[in-house]
């Protein structure tokens, strides 16, 4: 199998263009701008993470090299886990269709990004940019996604091609989740914005492609039916990371035990991360790499041997997993600290009424109570920052399969980035006015509407 390395021929779009390709895997276009600098990266707006006030002094070098191979392992980085989603789930075999040496009718980009898939402008050479704008690329072939992948701009998704160019396996990024695009090209089709959540992207139905599920049906022990139908609860923007641990596949009530895909930005300073608070940034970016892409690395974690909590990572022992070679652990400290420097979005000029934010900036504080654990400017607690289901009012059921049991008070710098699919670890409120009114009943706080009001637009400024 061969990727990306050397240079070579291939055609495009019926465009004959040559790709260079200079090193491994993570090698690619697309790398793009260089990082920002400490001044620009703060930009004085929103970061949680610093300020400019030493003057944007610059950062050592060997700071600027991590932080670069942190965004490489972020966006390119698979881990070796197309030994998972190429190999067993033959995945690949159903984005290439049959007319192309896979199974069924592929993945047509139109269909990609109907799941949500994102597609990488500044990754598309030129020309076929301007064809793709002039209409004179069919965006229902799938053989047009398979040149997406091979010049490295699917989001999220890394192709690994055979020499007679059919698609040996396929693997997936952080990005893929974490990622999405500012749609300056078209919709789905833009530049980068690492660490938002792609609250478009449909997890459930781009595994549901999948020709073998006997991966999941044997670590979960169930059918493959039961399988394709939890899959199939997720819906866009949602993933369920802990059913590869604890096999509940729905909630008792019989709505999707699956949750949001949070944001990666905005995360310095917080202590314990995911909804329900599992552990720090690298615990859980190994959990993820090791557990849920099935990365070759290394994981710890004896909580996970508690097998009436977690029966399925009891069972498969997913507490003590090795690899040789380990392909994670290597990767974790620059990945960290790119992680870190992705400071959440100031809010768009124009996008909230700066009067009655700053209104709603002293009721956050006073009146509405929400500065007790949404402290800021982290917006979360400095400290332990979990808090009891009963605490903010909702059911346990998430909170339940974790190993503290208890919600994580989430940050909220950003949210006007992830409106999309709702607020909440599963979106339980549709909008910022119900989350308003859910803590005015439960705190009985007396909020007028126009208290409400100033609240949500305190929150969309943030
Ligand atoms: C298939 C989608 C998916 C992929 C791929 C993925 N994540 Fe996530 N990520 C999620 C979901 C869903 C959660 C919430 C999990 C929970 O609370 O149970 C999450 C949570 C997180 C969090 C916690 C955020 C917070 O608010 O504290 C971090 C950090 C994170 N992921 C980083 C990563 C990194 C780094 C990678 C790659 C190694 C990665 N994720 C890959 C879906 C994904
Ligand atoms: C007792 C602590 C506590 C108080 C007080 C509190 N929150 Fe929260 N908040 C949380 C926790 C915990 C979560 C995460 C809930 C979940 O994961 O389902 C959360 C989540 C949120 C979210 C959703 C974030 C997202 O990404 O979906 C918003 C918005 C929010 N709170 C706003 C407020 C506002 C406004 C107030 C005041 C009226 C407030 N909170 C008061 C603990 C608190």
């Amino acid at each position: 199998m061969r990727n990306r390395r050397g240079s070579w021929v291939v055609p495009i779009f019926g465009v004959i263009i040559v790709v260079a390709g200079s090193g491994g895997c993570s090698e690619s276009k697309g790398t793009g701008q260089p990082l920002s600098t400490p001044d620009a990266a703060t930009d004085g707006s929103s970061g949680a993470a610093g300020t400019s006030e030493d003057g944007g002094m610059p950062l050592e070098p060997r700071t600027q090299a991590a932080l670069e191979a942190g965004r490489k392992t972020f966006r390119f980085e698979t881990f070796g886990d197309q030994a998972f989603w190429g190999d067993q789930l033959k995945l690949h075999q159903a984005i290439e269709g049959q007319a192309h040496g896979g199974v069924g009718p592929g993945l047509s980009p139109t269909m990609a990004l109907t799941v949500g898939l994102k597609v990488d402008a500044e990754a598309i050479p030129a020309g076929v940019a301007a064809n793709i704008k002039a209409g004179q690329v069919n965006l229902d072939d799938p053989a047009t996604t398979l040149s997406l992948l091979r010049v490295n701009a699917v989001v999220g998704v890394t192709g690994f091609f055979n020499d007679d160019g059919t698609l040996a396996s396929v693997g997936i990024q952080c990005a893929l989740c974490h990622s999405t695009v500012d749609d300056s090209f078209a919709p789905g089709i833009g530049k980068r914005l690492d660490g938002w959540a792609n609250r478009d992207l449909n997890v459930g139905a781009i595994i549901g492609l999948a020709p073998d599920l006997s991966p999941f049906t044997n670590l979960l022990q169930v059918d493959e039916a039961t399988v394709r139908a939890v899959l199939a609860s997720w819906g866009p923007g949602k993933f369920d990371a802990e059913l590869a641990v604890d096999g509940k596949g729905m909630r008792p009530d019989g709505k999707p035990a699956a949750t949001l895909i949070p944001p990666a930005f905005g995360l310095a300073g917080v202590n314990l991360h995911t909804w329900t608070g599992w552990g720090s940034i690298p615990y859980w970016n190994a959990f993820v790499a090791v557990l849920e892409m099935m990365g070759k690395g290394t994981f710890f974690d004896p909580r996970l041997d508690d097998a009436a909590k977690f029966p399925v990572a009891a069972r498969a022992k997913r507490g003590h997993v090795r690899n040789d070679p380990d392909l994670v652990t290597p990767k974790l400290a620059d990945l960290h600290l790119y992680q870190l420097s992705l400071n959440a979005p100031a809010a768009p000029a124009g996008s909230f009424d700066a009067e009655a934010a700053a209104r709603g900036g002293t009721l956050f504080a006073g009146k509405a109570q929400c500065g007790r654990c949404h402290v800021p400017p982290l917006y979360t607690e400095p400290g332990w920052n979990l808090h009891a289901p009963e605490e903010i009012g909702i059911d346990d059921f998430q909170a339940k399969r974790s190993p503290d049991e208890k919600y994580r008070t989430a940050p909220l710098r950003g949210l006007h980035t992830h409106v999309k699919g709702g607020f909440y670890h599963d979106g339980r409120f549709a909008t910022l006015r119900d989350v308003v009114d859910h803590y005015d009943q439960l705190f009985e706080l007396g909020l007028t509407d126009a208290d409400k009001d100033d609240l949500v637009e305190y929150l969309k400024s943030l």
